[in-house]
């Protein structure tokens, strides 16, 4: 299954190489043309029916939330700073593959008797967090890991309940792999798919990549918090799982372009598929560069609701992955084709 290899495919932020080679594989007999520019962004395009039809980009991120190893002590330990937002309760005792080689290791901790009793009381820092490669001291360490190199979280994709899965970097390699599918079909409009790099420090790779294509229009492929758990109150619940993609009106970073959310929400409708709204106006995406670029460009996000995100095991349904599909296949094979006020 794509979406298994995708999830367990090696990428911290500008160390994407891994994901990067697994989609040009899987996308090269589908696409016209596969390029790459100097960040690691991923094009490959595929021209339309219509020449003279609007060129639209569809972007997902490759990159995951990561370590990046900073320094190596006396003793063989590693020690780390974060890429891209990690919540340091998920890490103790977390299994890592860390680098060119994937050594494996594990985050350690002072253990619990050992600490201060205000110490219990909070999260450990990221300060106080170390991995353990089983070096028996920095020499040993230095010949497996280098300063710089990224550190993911070893975990097994697996399926969990009926039709959900459960797996490491979903965000957004569940949007990698629907567009991945997304590219095998033909469409009437010149299509530009982006696999950009860096999304989890910044939105980086997607800012050049705009850049440089100068779309009509832009449709971002993500995965957003599903806060429908214990405990949540109802509105945090920013989206659920299994009730459809998650629109999204308005984030931290981007206000969506109306027209197009509207073309996306009639073609959910004319389709007869499952959607909701973002609750939420948290989180940013790709999308928050994508629409500053130039003059403007008229961008939407659609994403898959996911809990636990940025964790070992982040849990989606695909069932909602399947409609994300059916819903941008659509909205490709009718909607652009038409003029805000043409109807
Ligand atoms: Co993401």
């Amino acid at each position: 299954m794509l979406l298994k290899e995708l999830s367990e495919a090696f990428g911290p932020p500008g160390q994407e190489d891994e994901v990067r080679d697994l989609i040009r594989e899987k996308i090269a007999p589908h696409v016209d043309r596969i390029w790459t520019d100097t960040m690691g962004n991923l094009y490959a395009e595929k021209k339309g029916r219509d020449a003279a039809g609007p060129r639209i980009m569809l972007a997902a991120h490759m990159d995951e939330v990561a370590l990046m190893i900073t320094r190596i002590d006396r003793e063989g330990f590693l020690h780390f700073k974060s890429l891209g937002g990690i919540d340091q309760r998920v890490l103790i005792a977390k299994p890592v593959v860390i680098g060119r080689q994937r050594v494996p290791g594990v985050i350690g901790a002072k253990a619990v008797h050992l600490l201060e009793p205000e110490e219990r009381e909070r999260a450990l820092s990221l300060r106080e967090l170390f991995i353990d490669i089983g070096a028996r001291d920095k020499e040993e360490a230095e010949k497996l890991v280098a300063i710089g190199e990224g550190a993911v979280f070893q975990s097994r994709f697996s399926s969990i309940g009926g039709n959900r899965v459960r797996g490491k970097a979903l965000d957004n390699r569940a949007g990698c792999s629907a567009l991945v599918e997304l590219l095998q079909y033909d469409y009437p409009v010149n299509l530009t798919a982006v696999f950009t790099v860096q999304e989890e420090v910044g939105l980086r790779g997607a800012r050049i990549a705009s850049y440089n294509l100068k779309p009509d229009l832009a449709l971002v492929m993500e995965t957003t918090t599903a806060g429908d758990v214990p405990e949540a109150k109802s509105h945090q619940m920013s989206t659920r799982l299994g009730k459809g993609p998650a629109l999204t009106i308005m984030d931290r970073t981007l206000i969506a372009a109306p027209d197009l959310l509207k073309a996306l929400e009639e073609t959910a409708q004319r389709l007869d598929k499952p959607y909701q709204w973002k609750q939420t106006a948290t989180g940013g995406t790709d999308g928050g560069a994508i629409h500053l670029t130039g003059a403007g460009i008229p961008t939407a996000v659609v994403a898959i609701p996911c809990r636990y995100l940025h964790s070992p095991a982040s849990v989606i349904d695909l069932a909602d992955y399947q409609h994300l599909i059916e819903l941008i296949h659509g909205f490709l094979t009718h909607a652009p084709g038409r003029r805000t006020g043409q109807k």
